[in-house]
């Protein structure tokens, strides 16, 4: 089944823009993540997703290529970028780069190609109508920016024009069926970008958008499906140690369509953003009342809001590839934004001890706060999250040697801004218990993405108790000694925050706790 070495991978996400700037331009570079690999080794973790460093006009952040095969020079050249897979291979630390299919800048040449009246190669590699008044029905869609006489459709943004992968059941005379060779004309020019950069010495890819592809009525995603079933066989084939993640959010479809992982992203009202977002009305940030399951005063704590859904995915999943669980990323509200250090502390533990394939945040590891800015780079509510690394006291709390005001984006002003050096001799700081808890991640198969999983106890009022193997796991976030009956009386204690105690077959769990027991 799944790339063996996803196993014991735990990923570091880096938002380049944001890592470390070596040359005070005010912006991350290749350079700057090549000199933290160690920095990110000594955290425990062994592989990056990098977001989309290509070449862009960066109006969605990067998330609009203008050219898959270069890199934006801001971060410096494509050579700059193999020395990076180069140096994080030494390491032992693996490389995904951020993979956009769905759509393309509109300064793509593709694009321009497309928009051109007389037929060409590219006239069907975008969605186009007929007709430039012929609204594209059912999606958003542009007319009058181009000698071609028709709309085109759109993707996300304006400036992402959507790539065409055919229809499910086409219906106009403008929609391609998914086995017209031009929609698989689409799909292959996608792997071969794929290839450049796995014969470059990349690992795989965050896949963005995942499900997106191709357009309606492809509700139950078959038409989707078929075309990154199509992509896995090609890896699996010619690539065998590459993976893929998805964002896709929806782990039975993503995973039964080829890909290795599938990230559990924060939907409202769904499990995950139960755990730490349930503040949340929408995906902006929404001040309703806060009953995350990690908050310590949340008013009507239920692990149930999570299990329900994550229980039933696991279940069905569990042979066929991994579910991602991620302590934030570059399009979410960063959990410090509503936790508390101590809080943090309990929700990583949960999070890099369930099964799957964990994904860290960079600067989650030091509960980096979310700041309130306005939009950057087609942001909006997702920039606070999006601010340089805090690595040091020094000037731009060490992101850049660069004035403060050419930063990308600004750092924490507050006198106790979160950062590693203040961090790195206390054990008992986030930063530390991160280390801690990925060195038993990595010390103890069981804990890893294929170990068991079992719920031992979720009852309202008791700690949550789960088994990953042959271990025993306990959490108790209230701000109260709570208690389980379950015999741990002769285990012995691997991993503890707070106080755990096990006797007379009562697991005794003191305020804001957890437990590791073998
Ligand atoms: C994904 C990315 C997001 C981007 C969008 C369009 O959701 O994570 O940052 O804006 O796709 O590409
Ligand atoms: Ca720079």
């Amino acid at each position: 089944m799944s790339t063996q070495w996803l196993k014991d991978a735990v990923f570091y996400e880096i938002y380049p823009q944001s890592y470390y700037d070596t040359n005070g331009d005010g912006i991350g570079d290749f350079n700057g993540i090549i000199e933290k690999l160690d920095y990110i080794k000594s955290l425990g973790c062994n592989a990056l997703w990098i977001n989309p460093c290509f070449d862009s006009p960066f109006k969605d952040a990067g998330y609009d290529v203008r050219d898959y095969k270069k890199v934006a020079p801001r971060y410096g050249n494509n050579n700059d970028l193999y020395r990076l897979f180069g140096e994080a291979h030494k390491r032992g630390i693996r490389v995904l780069l951020d993979l956009v299919p769905g759509h393309t800048s509109e300064e793509h040449e593709w694009f321009r190609q497309s928009q051109k009246a007389e037929t060409n190669e590219y006239s069907n590699r975008y969605i186009w109508t007929d007709f430039c008044f012929q609204p594209a029905k059912g999606m958003g869609f542009i007319g009058g920016e181009s000698e071609r006489s028709a709309t085109y459709a759109l993707n996300f943004f304006k400036c992402q024009p959507a790539l065409n992968y055919g229809f499910l059941k086409p219906e106009e005379p403008w929609q391609l069926a998914t086995d017209h060779p031009d929609a698989i004309a689409t799909r292959e020019a996608m792997k071969d970008v794929m290839r450049f950069w796995l014969d470059h010495g990349c690992d795989g890819f965050r896949v963005d958008m995942a499900a997106s592809l191709v357009k309606f009525d492809d509700e139950k995603k078959s038409g989707t499906s078929a075309i990154w079933r199509n992509v896995r066989e090609m890896l699996d084939a010619e690539y065998p140690d590459a993976a893929m993640v998805a964002e896709w959010s929806d782990p039975p479809v993503a995973l039964r369509a080829g890909y290795h992982m599938d990230f559990y992203l924060n939907h409202p009202g769904g499990g995950y953003a139960s755990l730490m977002r349930d503040y949340q009305k929408g995906f902006s940030v929404n001040d309703g009342v806060d009953n995350s399951y990690f908050r310590k005063d949340a008013p009507d704590r239920d692990i149930n809001r999570f299990l329900e859904q994550y229980e039933a995915w696991y279940k069905d999943t569990r042979d066929i590839g991994y579910i991602s669980m991620l302590t934030c990323n570059h399009d979410t509200i960063r959990p410090r934004f509503n936790m508390e250090m101590d809080e943090l502390k309990l929700a990583y533990a949960f999070i890099f001890t369930m099964p799957g394939v964990p994904f860290l945040y960079y600067g989650d590891e030091i509960g980096m706060r979310y700041l309130d800015l306005p939009t950057k780079e087609g942001g909006y509510y997702r920039t606070g999250a999006r601010t340089p690394m805090q690595w040091d006291s020094s000037k731009n709390l060490g992101f850049s040697t660069g004035c403060a005001d050419s930063l990308y984006l600004p750092v924490d002003p507050a006198a106790d801004a979160p950062t590693v050096e203040s961090q790195q001799d206390d054990p008992a700081s986030l930063l530390n218990t991160v280390r801690a808890l990925l060195k038993l991640r990595h010390e103890e198969a069981d804990l890893q993405a294929d170990g068991e999983y079992e719920t031992v106890c979720a009852e309202k009022g008791k700690p949550f108790v789960y088994r990953r193997g042959s271990l025993l796991l306990a959490v108790n976030p209230s701000g109260e000694k709570l208690f389980a009956d379950v015999d741990a009386d002769d285990r012995q204690v691997l991993f503890v925050l707070g106080m755990a105690d096990a006797h007379a077959r009562r697991l005794a769990m003191g305020p804001q706790s957890f437990v590791v027991l073998k």
